[in-house]
């Protein structure tokens, strides 16, 4: 068993968390996953008088936690609500976000003293470090008498009558529930494995299609070759997919774009599908370049569209319409279509980075299969899925967390 990782983030009295002793043959609850839902599983449960035992195959705890939101993680949103979620179910995940809000993951972090700030759009981050949100996690799994395994892999599951027997590099164990929170595949590098989904159907349970979310897309070599001058610039965007739109920053990268305005429309796109891109949205480009060719004739439409956009990405657009001349040479029509260009931008991905480095999983168990209340396999009393391996995908801001979160409460509470 494997601690190493994990003892910098602990204080010296949440030393009693590690199963130091050996795994602990029995217990009333098993969650397989130390991530954001394991853990709030295993302090709910805890809290309410359950013997728990979490298992991970990890050598630390909240690793994504710990990556997360640039190393400060963006814990929650305080807009959190169904809309912000994708499901085959869009209801499935109400009574669960229902039941464990924002403000209560707010009222722990502050009991907790962790300073934390709004960045934008509802989305609360630690003034400091993600870890201090890991700390937090430990110091309440240890005040629920949770005992946390690291290093331990998981070779099988089976149902026995009292329950479920799971046989692990560190011998077996066996409870009356077993909440599975093994996460999605995204980041394998992280050990995601796609573990969760596997157990499900080992159970019967379906599985609906997965796919990496919140991800940059790419493009294909010939318009990549023609954007590369402009890896690294951000602008402000709007990006659409049908009647999806979400207005953050694009950023033009060596692979194609990325920044939230991206990572937000990837949960939407599909391979073959345009999205249109509207640089500066909140501004009439059109109405701008009239006016800069009645005040300034002399002024090139590089110049004129600089005023508002990165030089570079100004010029590219220029360049790509076939426009020369000064802004008094310019027939409005030619205006028009740099305008176009600018916030009219049809455009269709080759493919995304992948798995490689979505944040999260689109997709996953079908919650048809499982009780919205306690996220129990309707067809296997006492089995439990919770978090990313849910299909139950937020977007980008918070709102992943907040499910992780709440599904991890709902288990928790029930088990
Ligand atoms: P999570 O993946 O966190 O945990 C699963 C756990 O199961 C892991 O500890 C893993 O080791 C363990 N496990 C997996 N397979 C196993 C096996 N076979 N045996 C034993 N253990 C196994 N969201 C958000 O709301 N705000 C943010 O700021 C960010 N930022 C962010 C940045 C980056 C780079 C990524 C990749 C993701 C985010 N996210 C995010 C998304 C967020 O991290 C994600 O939604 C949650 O971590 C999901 O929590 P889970 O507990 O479901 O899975």
């Amino acid at each position: 068993m494997a601690n190493v990782d994990f003892r910098p983030l602990m204080e010296k009295e949440d030393a009693g968390l590690i199963g130091e002793t050996g795994l602990q043959r029995k217990s009333d609850v098993i969650v397989i996953g130390a991530g954001a839902a394991g853990m709030m599983a295993a302090i709910r449960a805890g809290k309410r008088g359950r013997s728990v035992v979490i298992l991970d195959h990890a050598r630390a705890p909240g690793d994504k936690i710990r990556i997360s939101g640039g190393g400060r993680c963006n814990f929650t949103n305080i807009h959190a609500g169904p809309k912000n979620f994708l499901s085959a179910n869009p209801h499935f995940c109400k009574s669960a976000l229902a039941r464990f809000t924002p403000a209560d993951f707010i009222a722990m972090v502050d009991r907790h003293g962790i300073a934390w700030h709004e960045k934008t759009l509802g989305q609360l981050f630690c003034d400091d470090s993600a870890k201090d949100i890991i700390r937090m996690l430990l110091a309440e799994m240890r005040m629920a008498g949770a005992v946390l395994h690291l290093g331990t892999e998981i070779s099988g599951v089976e149902k026995t009558e009292a329950g479920f027997r799971v046989s692990t590099s560190e011998g077996h164990c066996e409870a009356s529930s077993l909440i599975v929170a093994a996460g999605g595949k995204s980041i394998p590098k992280m050990g995601a494995t796609g573990f969760a989904y596997r157990l499900a159907e080992q159970f019967g349970l379906a599985v609906l299609e997965t796919r990496p979310a919140l991800v940059p897309l790419t493009l294909d070599p010939g318009l990549l070759e023609s954007i590369a001058p402009l890896a690294g610039i951000a602008a402000p965007a709007e990006i659409r997919h049908g009647r999806t739109a979400f207005r953050e920053a694009l950023l033009f990268t060596h692979r194609g774009l990325s920044g939230p305005a991206v990572l937000q429309i990837s949960s939407y796109w599909r391979e073959g599908d345009e999205v249109v891109v509207s640089i500066e949205p909140d501004i009439d480009i059109a109405a701008h370049l009239k006016t800069a060719k009645q005040l300034n004739g002399r002024q090139s439409p590089q110049t004129a569209l600089g005023d508002i956009l990165p030089k570079r990405l100004a010029q590219f657009l220029v360049e790509r319409e076939k426009i020369s001349g000064n802004m008094a040479d310019l027939p409005d029509k030619a205006l028009l279509r740099l305008a176009a260009g600018v916030q009219n931008w049809a455009v269709k991905p080759s493919g995304s980075e992948g798995y490689r480095t979505a944040e999260v999983t689109l997709g996953g168990i079908d919650t048809a299969a499982l009780d919205s209340r306690s996220m129990e396999a309707k067809a296997v009393p006492g089995l439990y899925f919770i978090g990313e391996c849910v299909d139950v995908t937020g977007w980008l801001g918070g709102y992943n967390f907040q499910w992780a979160w709440a599904s991890g409460f709902a288990a928790g509470e029930c088990v």
